[in-house]
């Protein structure tokens, strides 16, 4: 029997990848009966810019931008103002947002998620209530969507949607490989599995998922309270040629040269199948710029061609039958 199978978006590096745009490009393919997030909540912030139009949502699947069925997935959680809020901006444009589904296992953030999220000094977190309420679930005493009547209309079964009929799925990440509660860099990461696994966790089975889609910059951002920029002006540069300011908080995003062992990494531990290079053209515009570590050493190359090359021979040596492609800022 043909059953349901999911292409899965994840971040390689610290979120903000360029997720928001690559989920939309494969959208806008038409390939898809359904989007939908699988971790996370209000903390993430996808950009998105459509018919020249910039729109920036945080829970909301990009599905919905394009007339197609977007779930909120159980491993997600809910601020329900946030998202009666965003699905009223999405209206503002036009957008049908009837055909949001949200699973009645997501978990609801609640006011005292949000005041004990906003005394946190330590991690930097982006203070949307996220950690303490993945605390509650893990503790058993969380609120589930099923249990806020205002949602009742948006419900959805995950079992149900995913394994009755065959259908196309595109799942959208949020935050990235690095922050990721178990293989980040503890304990400055986000409080969900932000890999392929957590995919799983909400309702597909391993042989349904299809192509795993790994996005990076051709740079690191990370934004938090753990010391990450060196002292370059380069990087300052870098900041305000690629808008470096998170989507949702505003803060100033730290930057660094790429990684490539963490970038590597990820994509082995994501078994990903396609890598996408984002943001070259603002790379591009810094002198002395094409530059990456490997295995802690600053590598730095005369040219752009000469950088291409060198990512695509490093995770091409060990993630067999890789694709890589390089793109610029907006498309
Ligand atoms: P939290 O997810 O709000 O608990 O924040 C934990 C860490 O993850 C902080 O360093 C945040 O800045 C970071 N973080 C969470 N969501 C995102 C995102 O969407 N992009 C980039 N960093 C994020
Ligand atoms: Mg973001």
């Amino acid at each position: 029997m043909e059953t349901s199978n999911v292409d899965v978006v994840i971040g390689m590096q610290y979120g903000d990848e360029g997720k928001g745009k690559i989920a939309n490009q494969l959208v806008s393919t038409g390939e898809y009966d359904y989007v939908f997030r699988f971790n996370g909540g209000g903390n993430a912030g996808h950009t998105i810019y459509l018919n020249g139009e910039k729109i920036v949502t945080h829970l909301v699947p990009c599905g919905i931008l394009h007339g197609i069925p977007s779930v909120i997935g159980n491993g997600c959680v809910i601020n329900t103002q946030k998202l009666f809020d965003e699905l009223e901006y999405l209206e503002g444009f036009g957008f049908d947002t009837s055909i949001l589904k949200i699973a009645e296992n997501a978990h609801i953030i609640t006011k005292d998620h949000i005041l004990e999220d906003s005394k946190d000094t330590t991690i930097g977190t982006t203070r949307t209530g996220n950690g303490p309420c993945y605390k509650d679930k893990v503790s058993r005493t969380g609120l589930r969507a099923k249990d806020i009547p205002e949602l009742e209309s948006y419900l959805v079964n995950m079992y149900d949607l995913i394994h009755k009929q065959p259908k196309k799925f595109l799942a959208e990440g949020a935050q990235g490989y690095w922050l990721d509660v178990d293989f980040g860099d503890y304990p400055y990461v986000t409080s969900s599995n932000t890999g392929v696994g957590a995919v799983l966790n909400n309702g597909f089975n391993y042989k349904q998922v299809r192509d795993v889609v790994g996005v990076i910059k051709c740079y690191s951002t990370y934004v938090g309270a753990k010391g990450y920029q060196k002292d370059d002006e380069r990087f300052e540069q870098l900041r305000e040629i690629g808008q470096e300011y998170g989507a949702t908080t505003g803060r100033p995003r730290q930057i660094d040269w790429l990684n490539i062992d963490e970038v590597n990494t990820a994509c082995q531990m994501n078994g990903v199948t396609k890598l996408i290079v984002n943001k070259m053209d603002v790379l591009d515009q810094v002198k002395c710029g094409w530059n990456f570590y490997q295995d802690g050493i600053l590598n730095c190359c005369e040219d752009e061609g000469t950088f291409m090359l060198k990512i695509i021979n490093h995770i091409s040596r060990y993630n067999e039958g890789i694709q890589i492609e390089f793109q610029g800022q907006l498309h």
